[in-house]
Protein backbone atom coordinates (compact mmCIF):
# COMPACT_ATOMS: atom_id res chain seq x y z
CA UNK A 1 0.00 0.00 0.00
CA UNK A 2 1.43 3.40 -1.18
CA UNK A 3 1.70 5.57 1.70
CA UNK A 4 2.37 9.37 1.59
CA UNK A 5 5.96 10.74 1.60
CA UNK A 6 7.03 12.12 5.02
CA UNK A 7 4.76 14.69 5.65
CA UNK A 8 4.30 15.87 9.45
CA UNK A 9 0.33 15.82 9.06
CA UNK A 10 -2.26 17.77 7.41
CA UNK A 11 -4.51 21.00 8.73
CA UNK A 12 -2.95 23.99 10.45
CA UNK A 13 -4.58 23.09 14.20
CA UNK A 14 -1.50 21.98 15.75
CA UNK A 15 -2.05 23.01 19.00
CA UNK A 16 0.94 21.62 21.14
CA UNK A 17 -0.01 20.81 24.72
CA UNK A 18 0.70 24.42 25.78
CA UNK A 19 0.48 23.79 29.36
CA UNK A 20 1.06 20.71 31.47
CA UNK A 21 -2.89 18.60 31.75
CA UNK A 22 -3.85 20.88 28.50
CA UNK A 23 -3.74 17.97 25.25
CA UNK A 24 -2.48 18.02 22.25
CA UNK A 25 -4.46 18.65 19.66
CA UNK A 26 -4.02 17.83 15.67
CA UNK A 27 -5.89 17.87 12.35
CA UNK A 28 -4.94 15.56 9.20
CA UNK A 29 -6.24 15.47 5.96
CA UNK A 30 -7.01 12.03 6.12
CA UNK A 31 -6.35 8.64 7.46
CA UNK A 32 -3.15 8.38 6.16
CA UNK A 33 -1.86 11.64 6.81
CA UNK A 34 -2.94 10.81 10.71
CA UNK A 35 -1.71 6.84 10.41
CA UNK A 36 1.84 8.87 9.45
CA UNK A 37 1.93 10.94 12.27
CA UNK A 38 0.74 8.26 14.77
CA UNK A 39 3.25 5.62 13.55
CA UNK A 40 6.03 8.28 13.64
CA UNK A 41 5.30 9.40 17.18
CA UNK A 42 5.36 5.51 18.14
CA UNK A 43 9.25 5.42 16.32
CA UNK A 44 10.16 8.61 18.17
CA UNK A 45 9.00 7.05 21.85
CA UNK A 46 10.42 3.83 20.67
CA UNK A 47 13.51 4.94 20.23
CA UNK A 48 14.29 6.68 23.49
CA UNK A 49 13.25 3.72 25.27
CA UNK A 50 15.80 1.96 22.79
CA UNK A 51 18.73 3.81 23.84
CA UNK A 52 17.96 3.88 27.74
CA UNK A 53 18.06 0.47 27.29
CA UNK A 54 14.14 -0.16 28.68
CA UNK A 55 11.49 -1.89 26.52
CA UNK A 56 8.65 0.13 24.88
CA UNK A 57 5.30 -1.10 25.78
CA UNK A 58 2.39 -0.10 23.84
CA UNK A 59 -1.07 -0.93 24.11
CA UNK A 60 -3.38 -1.11 20.77
CA UNK A 61 -7.02 -0.69 20.01
CA UNK A 62 -8.91 -2.10 17.96
CA UNK A 63 -11.55 -0.96 15.55
CA UNK A 64 -11.27 0.33 11.81
CA UNK A 65 -9.73 3.96 12.67
CA UNK A 66 -5.87 2.31 14.03
CA UNK A 67 -5.40 -0.42 10.47
CA UNK A 68 -3.23 1.93 8.87
CA UNK A 69 -1.29 2.74 11.29
CA UNK A 70 -0.54 -0.77 12.42
CA UNK A 71 -0.15 -1.62 8.50
CA UNK A 72 2.30 1.20 8.47
CA UNK A 73 3.99 0.02 11.35
CA UNK A 74 4.18 -3.18 10.32
CA UNK A 75 5.52 -1.96 6.39
CA UNK A 76 9.29 -2.08 5.37
CA UNK A 77 8.91 1.75 6.02
CA UNK A 78 8.77 1.06 9.59
CA UNK A 79 10.63 -2.43 9.80
CA UNK A 80 14.21 -1.07 10.00
CA UNK A 81 13.00 2.07 11.96
CA UNK A 82 11.73 0.35 15.09
CA UNK A 83 14.10 -1.75 17.51
CA UNK A 84 11.15 -4.48 17.35
CA UNK A 85 12.94 -6.76 20.02
CA UNK A 86 13.01 -3.60 22.60
CA UNK A 87 8.87 -3.58 21.68
CA UNK A 88 6.69 -5.34 23.82
CA UNK A 89 2.49 -5.12 22.27
CA UNK A 90 -0.73 -5.37 24.14
CA UNK A 91 -4.05 -5.10 23.45
CA UNK A 92 -6.68 -2.39 25.05
CA UNK A 93 -9.35 -4.55 24.16
CA UNK A 94 -10.68 -7.43 22.64
CA UNK A 95 -13.92 -9.20 21.55
CA UNK A 96 -14.94 -12.11 23.38
CA UNK A 97 -14.45 -14.28 19.78
CA UNK A 98 -12.49 -16.79 18.66
CA UNK A 99 -8.73 -14.94 17.49
CA UNK A 100 -9.47 -16.12 13.76
CA UNK A 101 -12.57 -14.52 14.09
CA UNK A 102 -13.18 -11.34 11.63
CA UNK A 103 -14.44 -9.59 14.60
CA UNK A 104 -11.34 -9.96 16.52
CA UNK A 105 -9.10 -6.84 17.24
CA UNK A 106 -6.23 -9.69 17.68
CA UNK A 107 -6.68 -11.10 14.04
CA UNK A 108 -6.31 -7.42 12.37
CA UNK A 109 -3.37 -6.55 14.27
CA UNK A 110 -1.71 -9.89 13.62
CA UNK A 111 -2.83 -9.27 9.77
CA UNK A 112 -1.39 -5.88 9.84
CA UNK A 113 1.15 -5.37 11.75
CA UNK A 114 2.59 -8.82 13.64
CA UNK A 115 3.24 -10.90 10.53
CA UNK A 116 4.73 -8.14 8.22
CA UNK A 117 6.76 -6.72 11.09
CA UNK A 118 10.29 -8.00 12.84
CA UNK A 119 8.26 -8.47 15.91
CA UNK A 120 9.13 -11.34 18.14
CA UNK A 121 6.04 -13.26 18.46
CA UNK A 122 6.32 -13.70 21.99
CA UNK A 123 6.25 -9.74 22.03
CA UNK A 124 3.25 -9.54 21.68
CA UNK A 125 1.03 -9.76 23.73
CA UNK A 126 -3.02 -11.41 23.42
CA UNK A 127 -6.20 -11.08 25.36
CA UNK A 128 -7.24 -14.75 25.71
CA UNK A 129 -10.45 -13.28 25.21
CA UNK A 130 -12.55 -16.22 23.87
CA UNK A 131 -11.70 -18.03 27.20
CA UNK A 132 -15.51 -19.62 28.54
CA UNK A 133 -14.04 -18.05 31.52
CA UNK A 134 -13.90 -14.33 30.98
CA UNK A 135 -13.26 -13.39 34.55
CA UNK A 136 -10.20 -16.19 34.33
CA UNK A 137 -8.92 -14.44 31.09
CA UNK A 138 -9.17 -10.59 32.66
CA UNK A 139 -7.34 -11.73 35.55
CA UNK A 140 -4.30 -13.89 33.26
CA UNK A 141 -4.03 -10.86 31.57
CA UNK A 142 -3.39 -8.43 34.56
CA UNK A 143 -1.05 -11.12 35.60
CA UNK A 144 1.08 -10.84 32.34
CA UNK A 145 0.67 -7.18 32.26
CA UNK A 146 2.19 -7.17 35.91
CA UNK A 147 5.12 -9.43 34.74
CA UNK A 148 6.03 -7.35 32.04
CA UNK A 149 5.30 -4.00 33.11
CA UNK A 150 6.71 -4.78 36.73
CA UNK A 151 4.65 -1.80 38.44
CA UNK A 152 5.84 -1.09 41.70
CA UNK A 153 3.60 -2.51 44.48
CA UNK A 154 0.12 -0.78 44.97
CA UNK A 155 1.15 1.17 41.89
CA UNK A 156 -0.52 1.08 38.45
CA UNK A 157 0.80 -1.08 35.24
CA UNK A 158 2.11 2.07 33.47
CA UNK A 159 2.57 1.97 29.49
CA UNK A 160 4.93 4.05 27.49
CA UNK A 161 1.96 5.03 24.69
CA UNK A 162 -1.33 3.93 24.44
CA UNK A 163 -3.46 4.21 20.93
CA UNK A 164 -7.42 4.59 21.45
CA UNK A 165 -10.47 5.22 19.58
CA UNK A 166 -13.61 6.63 19.88
CA UNK A 167 -17.21 5.25 19.04
CA UNK A 168 -19.56 7.81 17.82
CA UNK A 169 -21.44 6.90 21.42
CA UNK A 170 -18.74 8.45 23.19
CA UNK A 171 -17.20 4.87 23.94
CA UNK A 172 -13.25 3.78 24.26
CA UNK A 173 -11.79 0.50 24.33
CA UNK A 174 -14.44 -1.20 25.45
CA UNK A 175 -15.95 1.17 28.35
CA UNK A 176 -19.35 1.91 27.06
CA UNK A 177 -21.91 4.10 28.03
CA UNK A 178 -23.83 2.63 31.20
CA UNK A 179 -21.71 -0.39 31.25
CA UNK A 180 -20.36 -1.98 34.38
CA UNK A 181 -16.20 -1.38 33.75
CA UNK A 182 -17.27 2.38 33.71
CA UNK A 183 -17.04 2.20 37.76
CA UNK A 184 -14.24 -0.03 37.72
CA UNK A 185 -11.55 1.35 39.66
CA UNK A 186 -9.68 -1.88 41.41
CA UNK A 187 -9.15 -4.12 38.38
CA UNK A 188 -6.38 -3.84 35.92
CA UNK A 189 -8.38 -5.58 33.19
CA UNK A 190 -11.93 -6.67 33.37
CA UNK A 191 -14.82 -8.81 31.16
CA UNK A 192 -17.58 -5.99 30.33
CA UNK A 193 -20.91 -5.66 28.22
CA UNK A 194 -21.52 -3.52 25.35
CA UNK A 195 -25.22 -3.36 25.74
CA UNK A 196 -25.82 -1.82 21.99
CA UNK A 197 -23.52 -4.23 20.41
CA UNK A 198 -24.67 -7.33 22.84
CA UNK A 199 -21.13 -7.93 22.39
CA UNK A 200 -18.91 -9.46 25.41
CA UNK A 201 -15.29 -8.11 25.68
CA UNK A 202 -12.33 -7.63 27.68
CA UNK A 203 -10.78 -4.35 28.47
CA UNK A 204 -8.01 -2.47 30.73
CA UNK A 205 -9.92 0.06 32.50
CA UNK A 206 -9.56 3.58 33.34
CA UNK A 207 -7.26 3.64 36.18
CA UNK A 208 -4.48 1.61 33.44
CA UNK A 209 -5.72 3.76 30.68
CA UNK A 210 -4.67 6.65 32.91
CA UNK A 211 -1.77 5.44 34.42
CA UNK A 212 0.05 6.16 30.56
CA UNK A 213 2.59 7.87 29.75
CA UNK A 214 1.11 8.97 26.60
CA UNK A 215 -2.37 8.50 25.23
CA UNK A 216 -3.33 9.25 21.84
CA UNK A 217 -6.76 9.10 20.54
CA UNK A 218 -7.28 8.89 16.93
CA UNK A 219 -10.34 9.98 15.27
CA UNK A 220 -11.59 9.89 11.59
CA UNK A 221 -15.10 9.54 10.64
CA UNK A 222 -17.54 12.39 10.28
CA UNK A 223 -19.90 10.34 12.31
CA UNK A 224 -17.63 11.12 15.71
CA UNK A 225 -17.73 15.29 14.98
CA UNK A 226 -21.23 15.88 16.93
CA UNK A 227 -19.56 13.56 19.51
CA UNK A 228 -16.28 14.85 19.33
CA UNK A 229 -17.12 18.10 19.95
CA UNK A 230 -19.18 17.50 23.12
CA UNK A 231 -16.06 15.68 24.48
CA UNK A 232 -13.41 17.96 24.06
CA UNK A 233 -16.01 21.31 24.57
CA UNK A 234 -17.61 19.64 27.67
CA UNK A 235 -20.07 19.14 29.63
CA UNK A 236 -17.74 16.91 31.21
CA UNK A 237 -18.93 13.45 32.21
CA UNK A 238 -21.24 12.78 29.66
CA UNK A 239 -19.13 10.17 27.55
CA UNK A 240 -16.62 7.58 28.56
CA UNK A 241 -14.13 9.10 26.28
CA UNK A 242 -14.19 12.34 28.62
CA UNK A 243 -12.84 10.04 31.39
CA UNK A 244 -9.49 9.61 29.53
CA UNK A 245 -7.51 12.04 31.89
CA UNK A 246 -3.73 10.82 32.32
CA UNK A 247 -2.73 11.36 36.07
CA UNK A 248 0.93 12.17 35.09
CA UNK A 249 1.02 11.43 31.28
CA UNK A 250 0.70 13.27 27.85
CA UNK A 251 -3.46 13.30 25.90
CA UNK A 252 -3.00 13.97 22.38
CA UNK A 253 -5.78 13.75 20.01
CA UNK A 254 -5.30 13.04 16.33
CA UNK A 255 -8.34 14.21 14.45
CA UNK A 256 -9.01 12.97 10.55
CA UNK A 257 -10.61 16.45 9.27
CA UNK A 258 -14.36 15.29 8.56
CA UNK A 259 -14.28 14.54 12.51
CA UNK A 260 -13.03 17.85 13.53
CA UNK A 261 -16.25 19.33 11.17
CA UNK A 262 -17.89 20.41 14.52
CA UNK A 263 -14.93 21.85 16.75
CA UNK A 264 -13.98 25.49 16.18
CA UNK A 265 -10.21 27.04 16.11
CA UNK A 266 -10.37 27.45 20.16
CA UNK A 267 -11.12 24.73 22.16
CA UNK A 268 -11.81 23.76 25.67
CA UNK A 269 -11.25 20.63 26.74
CA UNK A 270 -13.99 19.70 29.41
CA UNK A 271 -12.82 17.98 32.38
C1 LIG B 1 -12.88 -1.98 19.58
C2 LIG B 1 -12.05 -0.77 19.89
C3 LIG B 1 -12.94 0.39 20.13
C4 LIG B 1 -12.68 1.33 18.99
C5 LIG B 1 -13.83 2.27 18.78
C6 LIG B 1 -13.63 3.07 17.49
O1 LIG B 1 -12.62 -3.07 20.07
O2 LIG B 1 -13.79 -1.78 18.75
O3 LIG B 1 -11.08 -0.92 20.78
O4 LIG B 1 -12.81 1.08 21.32
O5 LIG B 1 -11.48 2.04 19.23
O6 LIG B 1 -15.02 1.50 18.69
O7 LIG B 1 -13.68 2.13 16.44
P1 LIG B 1 -13.41 2.60 14.92
O8 LIG B 1 -11.96 2.96 14.86
O9 LIG B 1 -13.74 1.38 14.11
O10 LIG B 1 -14.30 3.76 14.65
Amino acid sequence: MGFPHNTHGGLAINQQASSKGKPEIRTFDDLEQLSWAAATRFEEQARVKAIDKKPFCAALSGGSTPKLLYELLGSQTFGGRVRWTNVQLFQVDERCVPPDDAQSNYRMIRQALIEPSPLPEENFHRMAAESPDREHAAREYAEDLASALKPAPGQWPQFDLIFLGMGPDGHTASLFPESAALGEHTAWVVPNFAPKLNSHRLTLTFPVLNAAAHVIFLIAGADKADTLHQVLNGPAGKFPAQLIQPTHGRLSWFIEKSAAGKLSGKLEIGN
